[in-house]
Formats: structure tokens, C-alpha cells, sequence
């Protein structure tokens, strides 16, 4: 395919990575077992606590994010095991797959693909559940096929009304380094992180942020494990050293995009994932298309689905889009196929490009005959004008 310009990969992960990501990761490969490596390891073992806000410890495998996925599960449960997950959508429903294939019972509360987890269920539940049987909660934070963020700090106060020590397991594949995320501050016991989207690196790493709690479970967890084990990779990680070959060009990258995100501060991240978010929902709105999340509590900052028109085919109008646009738009995933497109908004990312992906969508409609109202450019120009005015929190 012929590129005059930048592609716009505007699919919710993997995002657009750097310039200077990809200067980073532009180096000879070092000796993974020496004092060099030791030292980057060191280092950004350290700095990912700051990205998962925890002052425990972040274990990183040279995996995508289903890996990390079944770690979270195969160092903490033992076969037989009862959870309890919410369907919120594909990638829930992926992730029970992997808990099945365990051996893990998942008591899954049904969902329509357009709500978050609900605390309330969550508490109803757990205060059934007297012999505490299920051994985790796990949830699913920005279920990236349906654009719906899960209230982690009310599914935490829920478990702690309840009285249940429930691990609480989290996935934040689509929200880390661009949502509002707290390791330690909301209770979380096993954050599952990736590094393809907030993080804007290529795919290829993924993390466990791990509790106390989380440690303990460790010890008694009979699940088979080698590759995943918990254990062998905090003794070398120490010394800033891995079991085995790391991904090390992904770690001067991971170090790179680290240093990016402390330079805008965390904070002034996720105020930029708010506003652009916002402004997407009002192009959509301008439209007149539907957006599949139903609870605007629950929109997602860094990627929005978009319901088609009846009748029309949402593959059709990405092909138009990519064609015609060189631009990349997220397709609906199982249940939601032909359905629905989704916008990635989230990473490296500023307002022009949110714009660009918002007129190559506006243009795609009316190419593709998709019916909906003019004026949804100007509907996010307008929404992003009205909070141009906030000040950045300054970076210490
Ligand atoms: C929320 C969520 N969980 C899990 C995954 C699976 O991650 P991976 O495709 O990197 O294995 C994804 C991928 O997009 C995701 O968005």
C-alpha cells in the first residue's frame, strides 16, 4: 500500500508509537545477563511502579496481553477454583475462556455489551457466597470492544462491604497511561497491563502489578507454572535481571515512553485521553449515530464504539475509510461484528490527530452512503475549544 503521509492507526491498540519510541528502540542488542542490561532492567522495573501507581512490585513478560492474563490467573488460583467475572463484552468473555481452560469454575454474570461490571451485583453475590468459595473478582476496566470502563473503586467498596477476601483481578490492557488507574490506592490485587496502547509501544510486553495479598495467594496456588511464575521472576528482577531473554529493545523503548509520560504528568495524561474522549462523543452524537455504551458514567477516554445504521455494514466503512483515507479504524469484535467501528483515541495522540481521525470519519460516511447528520467535525472542534482553557498541572 502506497503511503503519502502518516497512516492513521486510529484502532483502540496498538497505537501510534512515538518518534522518539522508536529512535529509542533503535540500538545494538546488549548482553541480557549483563552489568549494562542490569541496569535497565533496574530501572524501568522501578519507573513502571510509578505508571501502575503501586509501590509494590510490576513483573513483565515478553508476552502480548493474553499472557499476562494467564499469569494473573496460574500464580494465583488452584484448579477447581471459583471467580466470579462480569460479561461486559469480548474481551471479558476471552478472559473467562482463559480461566476455563484452567480448570477455573467462573460464576459470569451476564451483561448486554453496553454496561460495565455492576458494584451492586457484585456485593449481592460476594454476600452470598458465605463459605467464600470464589477466590477472585475479576474485571475487565476499559472493555475495549464495546468502549465501557468498569467502576474499579465501587467494585473494591463493594467487595469490602460484602466482607469477602476475594482477590480482586484487573485488566487494564486498553486504560494503563491513559485512564485513571490506581494500583495500591483502590485495592487492587493483580493489575494485567500491555504494552501496545496507553503505553505507546510497539506489542510484546505485558505486566502483572501484584498486592501483598497477591504474593500470598502465590504460595498456595497449585496451578502448573513455569514461563508465568511469579517467583522466578522476582529473584533475578532484584538485580534488574529476567529468567530468561527478555524483549530488550522494547525496554529502551518502555523507558522512553515511561520518561514521555512523567514529562506531560500522569494527570495531564488523563486529562487529554478526558478531553479527546469527549470530543469523539460529540462528533458521534453530531452524526446521529449511536455510541454503544449506555451509561455515560462509564464512557472510555481512550476508545469509543460506534453503533452502525440499520442495514449498513461497518467493514464496508472502514474499507472505504482505509482506502480512500489511509486511515485504520477498529472493527467490531464477535457479537458486535459488522455492527460497529470503533475510534481509538488514545496514546500518542493530540488534537489535530483527533480531528484528522474525525474528518476521514465524516468522510467515510458520506462516501460510504452511511446515513447521518453534517457537523460532527465541528461538533468535537467546539467540544475541544470549551476546555482548551485548563491549565496543565505542572510536573514536578
Ligand atoms: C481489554 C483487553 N484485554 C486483553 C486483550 C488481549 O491482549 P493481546 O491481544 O495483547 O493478547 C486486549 C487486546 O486488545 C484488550 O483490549
Amino acid at each position: 500500500m502506497l503511503h503519502t503521509g502518516r497512516h492513521f492507526l486510529q484502532i483502540p491498540g496498538p497505537t501510534n508509537v512515538p518518534d522518539r519510541v522508536l529512535r529509542a528502540m533503535n540500538r545494538p542488542v546488549i548482553d541480557h545477563r549483563g552489568p549494562e542490561f542490569a541496569q535497565l532492567g533496574t530501572e524501568v522495573l522501578e519507573q513502571l511502579r510509578g505508571i501502575f501507581l503501586t509501590s509494590g512490585p510490576v513483573i513483565m513478560f515478553p508476552s502480548s496481553g493474553s499472557g499476562a492474563w494467564e499469569a494473573a490467573i496460574v500464580n494465583t488460583l488452584s484448579p477447581g477454583d471459583r471467580v466470579l467475572m462480569f460479561e461486559t463484552g469480548h474481551f471479558s468473555s476471552q478472559w473467562k475462556q482463559v480461566a476455563e481452560k484452567h480448570g477455573i469454575q467462573v460464576e459470569y454474570v451476564p451483561g448486554n455489551w453496553r454496561r460495565g461490571a455492576d458494584p451492586a451485583e457484585a456485593e449481592s453475590r460476594l454476600t452470598a457466597d458465605r463459605q467464600h468459595a470464589l477466590k477472585a473478582v475479576m474485571v475487565v476496566h476499559n472493555e475495549t470492544s464495546t468502549g465501557v470502563v468498569s467502576r474499579i473503586p465501587e467494585i473494591r467498596a463493594a467487595i469490602n462491604r460484602a466482607k469477602h477476601p476475594a482477590l480482586l483481578m484487573v485488566d487494564t490492557i486498553s486504560s494503563l497511561g491513559s485512564m485513571d488507574y490506581r494500583h495500591q490506592d483502590w485495592g487492587v490485587d493483580v493489575t494485567i497491563g500491555g504494552s501496545q496502547k496507553g503505553l505507546m509501544l510497539p506489542p510484546g510486553l505485558s505486566f502483572n502489578a501484584v498486592s501483598e495479598k497477591a504474593l500470598a495467594a502465590n504460595k498456595t496456588a497449585k496451578m502448573h507454572r513455569y514461563y508465568w511464575d511469579w517467583q522466578e521472576m522476582l529473584t533475578p528482577n532484584r538485580q534488574g535481571f529476567f529468567p530468561y531473554t527478555p524483549a530488550t529493545n522494547l525496554l529502551y523503548g518502555l523507558r522512553e515512553a515511561i520518561t514521555m509520560l512523567n514529562e506531560e504528568g500522569l494527570q495531564n495524561v488523563f486529562a487529554r485521553h478526558a478531553r479527546h474522549g469527549e470530543a469523539t462523543r460529540a462528533a458521534i452524537q453530531a452524526w446521529g449515530l449511536e455510541i454503544v455504551c449506555e451509561n455515560p458514567a462509564e464512557y472510555s477516554n481512550s476508545s469509543t464504539a460506534v453503533f452502525m445504521p440499520e442495514g449498513h455494514d461497518a467493514d464496508r466503512l472502514r474499507q472505504v475509510i482505509l482506502e480512500n483515507f489511509d486511515m485504520s479504524l477498529g472493527a467490531g469484535l464477535s457479537r458486535l461484528a459488522r455492527r460497529v467501528f470503533r475510534i481509538g483515541h488514545l496514546g500518542h495522540f493530540n488534537d489535530l490527530m483527533l480531528m484528522g481521525t474525525l474528518a476521514g470519519v465524516e468522510m467515510g460516511l458520506r462516501l460510504a452512503g452511511v446515513p447521518h447528520k453534517d457537523g460532527g467535525v465541528e461538533a468535537a472542534m467546539n467540544s475541544l475549544m470549551a476546555v482548551k482553557a485548563l491549565e496543565p498541572v505542572s510536573v514536578k
